[in-house]
C-alpha cells in the first residue's frame, strides 16, 4: 500500500512549515506526502547504522541503476561517461545558462507558463536574459505557441529550456511536439537543456521520449536532467543527474560546474539507488493513485464553472485558471479559504494557481471542498 506521512506537520517540511499554527492545507511546493518506497527506506536505515558519513564517490550501482533505467523505461541507451551526478536539477539549468553565456550567448528561451527556475536568471551571469514565449489552449489541452518560440528567438539566443515533462502545464510532450522543438534547436543551433525531472511521473499511459533520444542531432545538443527525487519523494535528499552524451559538451559542462556544488549527499545516492534498483512496483502503484487523484481534482474542479483546470497528463500537479473567479489574486484568495496553493505569477501567468495533489485521498477532498466553497462565496 501507498503509504502517507501523517506528521509532517511537525517535520522539517518547507511545505508544511510555511503554514504552520494555521489552518491552511500546503498544497503547493512540489513534493508529495507519500512515505518513500519500504525499499528505499530500508536502504537508508542500514546506511544510518553504519554510522560513518565521510565522503562518497559515485557508486557503480549508481550509474548501472541509471542505465538500466533508461533503457527499461524509455528505450534509451546510455553510456555510463555520459552519467554526471548533480546535486539537483536547478545547479543544472544554471550550468547550462553558463556554458551558453561562455560561448557568447547570453539569451535563453523557454515556453511558459513553466517551473521559476527555468525563469530566473543567475546573478553570476550580468546581463543574462531569460525570455519566455507562451502557451495556447487547443484542443482542451496547453500547447506551446511554437511561432512565439520561433519568433522569440534572436542573435543572442544560445540556449532553449524545455520542461519536459511540462511543469505546471502538466503535459507530456508527444513525438510530434518534441519534433517540432527539435526542428528549431536545430534551426538556430541551439544548446538544449531538458529538465525531465518529472520523467517517471506520466499519467496518460503513454511512455516518456527523452528530448536528447530522439535523433543523433538531438543527442549532442542537449543536456538531459533526471532524478529520482519527485516520483520518490526523495527531493530533500540532493541526488539528481546530468546526461551529456556529446564529449565536448560534457567537457564545458565539467568546466563550468567545477567546484560550484558538493558532491552528491550519500543518503541521496543511497536513496537513488534503491529507487533505481527495487522501486518500480512501488512507482506504478503511485502512478495509479495520481491518475485517480487527477481526475478527481478535475471533475470537482471544473463543476464549480468558475475554474477550468485542464488534464494533467504528467506530473502530481494541476494547472488551474482561476480568471473567471473575479478576484485580484487567487493564491491569496484561496489561502483566505484555508488551500495554499502557488501562484500562478512566478510561472509567468497571474491569475491562476497551481495545486499539488500529490496527497492522501481525504487531504485532497478536504482542499477541494475548501476550493468549492471559496468560489461559492467569491459568486
Ligand atoms: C521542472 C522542475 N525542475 C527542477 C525542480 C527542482 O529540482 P531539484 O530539487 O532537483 O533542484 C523542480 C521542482 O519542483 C521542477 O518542477
Amino acid at each position: 500500500m501507498l503509504q502517507s506521512s501523517d506528521s509532517r506537520a511537525h517535520s522539517d517540511s518547507d511545505k508544511w512549515h510555511k503554514y504552520s499554527g494555521t489552518n491552511i492545507l500546503p498544497m503547493w511546493i512540489a513534493d508529495t506526502e507519500f512515505l518513500a518506497a519500504p525499499a528505499i527506506n530500508d536502504a537508508l536505515q542500514s546506511r544510518i547504522e553504519h554510522g560513518v558519513f565521510g565522503y562518497g564517490y559515485t557508486q557503480p550501482r549508481f550509474i548501472n541503476g541509471i542505465i538500466h533505467h533508461c533503457r527499461s523505461q524509455y528505450d534509451w541507451h546510455v553510456d555510463a561517461d555520459w552519467i554526471i551526478p548533480l546535486t539537483g536539477c536547478v545547479p543544472g539549468l544554471n550550468f547550462s545558462r553558463a556554458i551558453a553565456y561562455l560561448r557568447g550567448k547570453k539569451r535563453a528561451v523557454t515556453v511558459e507558463p513553466v517551473y521559476p527556475h527555468l525563469r530566473k536568471t543567475s546573478a553570476i551571469l550580468p546581463g543574462y536574459e531569460n525570455a519566455g514565449s507562451p502557451c495556447i489552449l487547443e484542443n482542451g489541452r496547453w500547447v506551446p505557441d511554437f511561432d512565439a518560440l520561433e519568433a522569440n528567438i534572436n542573435d543572442e539566443t544560445g540556449l532553449l529550456l524545455l520542461c519536459h515533462p511540462h511543469n505546471p502545464i502538466g503535459r507530456a510532450y508527444t513525438d510530434t511536439e518534441l519534433a517540432r522543438y527539435h526542428d528549431i534547436a536545430k534551426k538556430y543551433d541551439l544548446l538544449v537543456c531538458s529538465d525531465e525531472i518529472h520523467c517517471d511521473i506520466v499519467l496518460n499511459d503513454t511512455r516518456h521520449r527523452p528530448f536528447a533520444s530522439l535523433d543523433d542531432d538531438a543527442r549532442d545538443r542537449t543536456i538531459t536532467l533526471m532524478a529520482m527525487s519527485k516520483t520518490y519523494n526523495i527531493a530533500g535528499l540532493s541526488c539528481a543527474f546530468a546526461i551529456i552524451p556529446n564529449a565536448t559538451l560534457r567537457q564545458e559542462y565539467r568546466r563550468v560546474s567545477a567546484g560550484m556544488t558538493g558532491d552528491v549527499n550519500v543518503l541521496g545516492m543511497t536513496a537513488s539507488i534503491a529507487a533505481l534498483e527495487h522501486g518500480e512496483k512501488w512507482r506504478r502503484k503511485m502512478i495509479t493513485y495520481l491518475r485517480e487523484n487527477a481526475q478527481l481534482a478535475e471533475k470537482r474542479i471544473n463543476a464549480t464553472g468558475k475554474l477550468h483546470m485542464t488534464p494533467v497528463e504528467a506530473t502530481f500537479l494541476a494547472w488551474i485558471d482561476a480568471r473567471g473567479l473575479g478576484v485580484d489574486n487567487p493564491q491569496r484568495y484561496f489561502e483566505e479559504h484555508g488551500v495554499g496553493m502557488n501562484d500562478g505569477a512566478d510561472f509567468g501567468a497571474p491569475g491562476f494557481v497551481r495545486l499539488n495533489f500529490g496527497c492522501p485521498r481525504d487531504m485532497l477532498e478536504e482542499a477541494l471542498a475548501r476550493i468549492e466553497k471559496a468560489v461559492a462565496a467569491a459568486s
